[in-house]
């Protein structure tokens, strides 16, 4: 059964639609009538908890939803996120719609929402024990028992009796009840149950320089991969010292276009990696938005050309400011959400010249071996927590970042040529001298050619890998040492 169109998860009979505050006498109604709050299993309300609850400041953390029966409200549902891939339901019916077969209907389409399109793994609900009512409801509805290792529940129902409730479940200490196995294997969760492990249905993942080049490229594939993405840029100039324009508004506002384009949710951030405070106010905005982060493509950089003993002390630090210390601060400012979150996936993007040196480029080339330094000292610090450090190493890529000629000067010099100061000229002796020497025979990579490796990095399927460097050169890797 699809979602509906205004953003609503759709069952056979019901429909669940965000409750927000033009819900508020209604819900501050239901919640002081002590016949609904007797099956909810709670106390009465006031209107300002209510409010403050259902309608207000716990969003978007609890996710609180109207069930409609025929464009009528008839209950209330709410899911919280407990986890990277689980989280708690309740959900209850006004009594004037019980006894219709709504309630399960509505458990089912939120259950089914949960699993395929935000890709828990588990769901828990906690009724109250003292109420077999509830309890016999949720088994309806495909859940089973769970008791604690050593203290089993007794037929179904909680083996003890807890004192006051804690909603939203599920509660440290209470008797979570889950999905019996009968129900993971519904047509929609063993689709879920099958699903590739570079499915990333359901995480959050926050690339930086997302406005264009590789953080563009990596941003789509992580959508198309099911992932939403925040897309954070300076979309402005980082530095005087660039011999090409900087990314603009409308290149970010393009990418979030093609992550849409995967029917993925879209964020579009805009800071300076320089400025910690912005990257932690940014962070805090993507955890209120979508409730966490899972991923983070620590990818913003820049690149300039000159010798070492020519440079100013600008020459200098601007790359170092910007791409190692950049990251870094990306790191500190997303990392702490990752813990948060019980685990998750830091990439970085380092460089080959950060496996080398690079002539013209000592700044750019040790603010990338740097990167490489970070990354694996990340993943050591970091592997408690669930979450892995990796670094991308891509190779001369066809971005803004490339194509100009200080660029292509610094490839025909380091090929032991003259530049001629003419940019399709030395374009072309560029292009020729780089594809000579990569064994794939191409000048530049494509950067969707570099966005695969991001997302196997961001899977599943590399949930144990960390503290390596994964290489995208077009052969050129076969040059450097190990
Ligand atoms: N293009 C290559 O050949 C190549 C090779 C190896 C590594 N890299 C690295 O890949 C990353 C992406 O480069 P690209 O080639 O896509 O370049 P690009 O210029 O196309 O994209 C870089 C993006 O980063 C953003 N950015 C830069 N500094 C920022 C800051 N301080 N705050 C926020 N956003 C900022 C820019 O606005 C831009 O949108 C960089 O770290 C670069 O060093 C590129």
């Amino acid at each position: 059964m699809p979602d509906t169109p205004e953003g609503g998860i759709a069952g056979e009979t019901t429909v669940l639609i965000p409750a927000t505050e033009q819900h508020l006498p209604l819900l501050a109604d239901w919640f002081a009538d002590p016949a609904f709050v007797r099956h909810w299993g709670g106390r009465p309300l006031t209107r300002e908890e209510v409010s403050a609850k259902y309608t207000g400041r716990r969003r978007p953390a609890v996710v609180s939803l109207l069930v409609l029966r025929e464009a009528v409200p008839v209950g209330y549902a709410q899911y919280v996120s407990t986890g990277p891939r689980e989280g708690g339901i309740d959900l209850v019916l006004h009594p004037s719609a019980q006894g219709r077969g709504l309630g399960p209907d509505a458990a089912r389409a939120l259950i089914r929402h949960l699993h395929t399109v935000l890709g828990w793994d588990r769901v828990t609900v906690d009724p109250e024990s003292s109420n077999p009512r509830a309890v016999r409801a949720w088994r309806k509805a495909g859940f089973r028992a769970v008791g604690h290792p050593g203290k089993p529940s007794a037929d179904g129902v909680p083996a003890e009796r807890r004192g006051g409730r804690v909603k939203p479940c599920p509660v440290p200490g209470g008797r979570p009840i889950r999905p019996a196995p009968s129900a993971r294997l519904r047509p929609m969760t063993t689709q879920r149950a099958s699903t590739s492990p570079f499915d990333l249905s359901g995480r959050v993942a926050v690339v930086t320089g997302a406005a264009r080049g590789i953080g563009r490229s990596a941003a789509v594939a992580l959508a198309a991969a099911g992932a939403d993405v925040a897309g954070l840029d300076i979309v402005g100039e980082v530095s005087p010292r660039m011999d090409f324009a900087p990314a603009e508004p409308a290149d970010l506002e393009e990418t979030g276009r093609a992550v849409r384009a995967h029917g993925r949710r879209w964020l579009a951030l805009r800071a300076d990696i320089r400025d910690i405070a912005a990257l932690r106010a940014a962070a805090e905005r993507v955890v209120q938005e979508w409730g966490g982060i899972d991923v983070v493509l620590a990818n913003a950089g820049i690149q300039a050309f000159k010798p070492l003993l020519e440079m100013d002390d600008g020459d200098w630090f601007d790359q170092i400011d910007n791409n190692l210390t950049g990251t870094a601060n990306t790191l500190r400012a997303f990392g702490p959400h990752l813990v948060a979150r019980g685990g998750g996936r830091l990439i970085v993007t380092s460089s080959t010249q950060g496996q080398h040196g690079t002539k013209w480029g000592a700044s750019y080339s040790a603010s990338k071996w740097g990167i490489i330094g970070l990354m694996k000292s990340a993943a050591l610090d970091l592997g408690q927590y669930g979450i892995t450090v990796n670094a991308i190493v891509p190779g001369l890529i066809d971005t803004a970042l490339t194509r100009h000629e200080d660029r292509y000067a610094q490839a025909i010099a380091d090929g032991g040529g003259t530049p001629t100061g003419d940019v399709s000229k030395d374009e072309q002796t560029a292009a020729s001298s780089l594809a000579a020497k990569l064994p794939l025979g191409v000048p530049w990579i494509d950067p969707d050619a570099v966005a695969p490796a991001v997302v196997y990095l961001a899977s599943d399927a590399a949930r144990m890998v960390s503290g390596t460097a994964l290489s995208v050169t077009g052969g050129d890797s076969a040059r450097i040492t190990a």
